[in-house]
């Protein structure tokens, strides 16, 4: 089984290939740019794209996801807006917004759309922290050095492994295996 991973960001596919080694599913990374719909819900977002990827370009048997970071004391912030947050202030100006912020909790979200044999999975994996005073680590990519999801350790400073047991994606992939599996065992029958 071959799943074309369309993402710009080759580090979505590592965690992707990781996860997915153990049912002998193969991840292509495929970068293909499709409209991301204005919306505060991810599975909109998420729904939305799989529709132009089937119906304008064609694509079949892919993941695509959207994620986002939530941070309670900003109202949610940057959530469904955390790719162009992160291009923007990035995670300094993360940590200048909540400069004398003593509730500094935060959820990591991330819903993933899976085509798969004409059927679409949508899943969503949820990961709670708290933003740290300082970005700590050299592991990962985006938020990771900012938020930790034990209050000790940054999602840069541990392994991926460790990272994809509890992580928002971890999650979510763990949901779409499962649904995957169902998948493989309904194609297997004769
Ligand atoms: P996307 O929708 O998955 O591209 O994610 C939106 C933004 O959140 C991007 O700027 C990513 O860098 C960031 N992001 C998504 N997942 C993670 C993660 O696991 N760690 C850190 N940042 C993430």
């Amino acid at each position: 089984m071959r799943l074309s991973v369309i993402t710009s960001n080759p580090g979505k596919v590592r965690e992707y290939e990781r996860c997915f080694e153990e049912l002998g599913v193969e991840m292509v990374h495929v970068k293909m740019p499709y409209d991301e719909v204005q919306s505060s819900e991810l599975e909109e977002v998420v729904r939305k794209g799989m529709d132009e990827l089937k119906k304008k370009k064609g694509m079949s048997d892919f993941i695509i996801d959207d994620s986002g970071l939530f941070i309670g004391q900003l109202g949610g912030f940057p959530g469904v807006w955390s790719a162009y947050v992160q291009k923007t202030i990035g995670n300094g100006g993360i940590l200048k917004l909540m400069d004398g912020i003593s509730d500094r909790s935060a959820v990591f979200k991330c819903c993933i759309g899976c085509n798969l044999m004409g059927k679409d999975i949508i899943v969503t994996g949820t990961c709670g922290g708290v933003i740290l005073e300082k970005g700590r680590g050299t592991e990962g990519f985006g938020y990771d050095p900012i938020f930790s999801h034990d209050g000790v350790r940054s999602f840069a400073e541990i392994p991926l492994d460790e990272k994809n047991l509890v992580s928002h994606r971890g999650i979510a992939v763990g949901l779409l295996k499962e649904e995957i599996v169902k998948c493989q065992a309904s194609e297997d029958k004769p």
